[in-house]
């Protein structure tokens, strides 16, 4: 039985793509009954980058891979996984498409659907693959186009949605440096964050939303500090799912991660479920807010209810 696994696996390079058309709070309000102080006081989202005809989940994921591979300066991979809920097609999967797309045609690739949790659980399957010695590198890609399945008469929904993409390069290495992800889902939400009816269109539970995320989602981020056996002391970066300031603030808080660096792209991006994380992270790594090598906390939750998680150094 062969058993040459390398030890672990590292973050090589990010790339993230935004499409260009943006709706600002003001815009929204043309929409629907509501204010953009509403709007800032509520989640802290002041604009949102939404698609146009010309862009797909394809699009995005493959414009993110793109700037993730030149970041990791890697040519080929050959493991992609696409994390996402609102893909085009059921078959072939994006992921099949992407690799075709950056030049690995002949790459394993999946599609992987778990809400806005999604990046989190594809980067800790890649992890997995990699120190099982399945492959050598991997691009782990969260993309969405929410606003395509956004009632846009529902204030309540489509004040927070937003599509875009980001994208990691993972290769194996020698020491780990991606923990070993924690995931689970919560009983009793499993009905509290839906895309379904015929069109097709996402509602949620909110405020049962908030309570959890309130009163549970800093247990969960301490179990993936946990399974990575760091302490918030040994975290430089904290990256959550950005459905929400309101959220985003009392977890950082509840962690005692004043002191960090934390990502809050929700302000300018709007909730992009599964890309949201990458995307945010992304951003801030292009414009050198991040310093390399710098220990992050990634952790995402939504729709399942699921959540997931895994403490990452950024690229050496
Ligand atoms: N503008 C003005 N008023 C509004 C708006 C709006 N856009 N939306 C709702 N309201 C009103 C409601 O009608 C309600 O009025 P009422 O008291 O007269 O009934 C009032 O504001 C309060 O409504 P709530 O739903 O209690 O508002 P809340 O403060 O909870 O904010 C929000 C709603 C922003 C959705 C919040 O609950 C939230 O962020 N929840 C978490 C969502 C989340 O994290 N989802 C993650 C998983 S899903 C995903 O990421 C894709």
């Amino acid at each position: 039985m062969k058993t040459s696994a390398p030890r672990g696996s590292a973050l090589l390079g990010l790339g993230h793509f935004q499409p260009e058309k943006t709706l600002t709070n003001d815009d929204i309000s043309q929409l629907v009954e509501t204010s953009d102080e509403w709007i800032r006081t509520r989640t802290g989202i002041r604009e949102r980058h939404v698609v146009t005809e010309d862009d797909t989940v394809l699009s995005m994921a493959t414009a993110a891979a793109r700037m993730a591979l030149a970041d990791a300066g890697v040519g080929t991979v050959d493991l992609v996984i696409v994390a996402s809920t609102t893909t085009t097609h059921r078959s072939p999967s994006t992921a099949a498409r992407v690799a075709f797309e950056v030049g690995s045609a002949g790459a394993g690739a999946f599609d992987m659907n778990s809400a806005c949790s999604g990046f989190e659980y594809a980067l800790g399957v890649a992890d997995q693959a990699i120190r099982a010695g399945s492959a050598e590198t991997a691009l782990v890609v969260g993309a969405e186009a929410l606003t395509r399945f956004t009632d846009w008469t529902d204030r309540s929904t489509c004040v927070l949605t937003a599509d875009g993409a980001g994208a990691v390069v993972l290769g194996a290495a020698e020491e780990p440096h991606v923990s070993t992800s924690v995931w689970g889902s919560v009983p009793g939400l499993t009905e509290a964050v839906r895309i379904d009816g015929d069109p097709q269109l996402f509602t949620q539970d909110g405020r049962k939303i908030m309570r959890w995320a309130l009163t549970e989602a800093a247990d969960r981020a301490r179990d993936v500090l946990a399974a990575a056996d760091v302490s918030i002391d040994d975290i430089e970066v904290l990256a959550f799912h950005q459905a929400n300031l309101r959220i985003i603030e009392p977890l950082v808080s509840a962690l005692g991660g004043e002191d960090k660096i934390v990502i809050t792209d929700v302000e300018l991006s709007g909730n992009t479920s599964a890309a949201s994380v990458p995307l945010g992270l992304s951003k801030a790594w292009h414009r050198g807010d991040l310093p390399r090598g710098a220990r992050t906390l990634l952790f995402g939750f939504g729709g399942g209810f699921s959540y997931a998680g895994q403490v990452v150094d950024l690229p050496a």
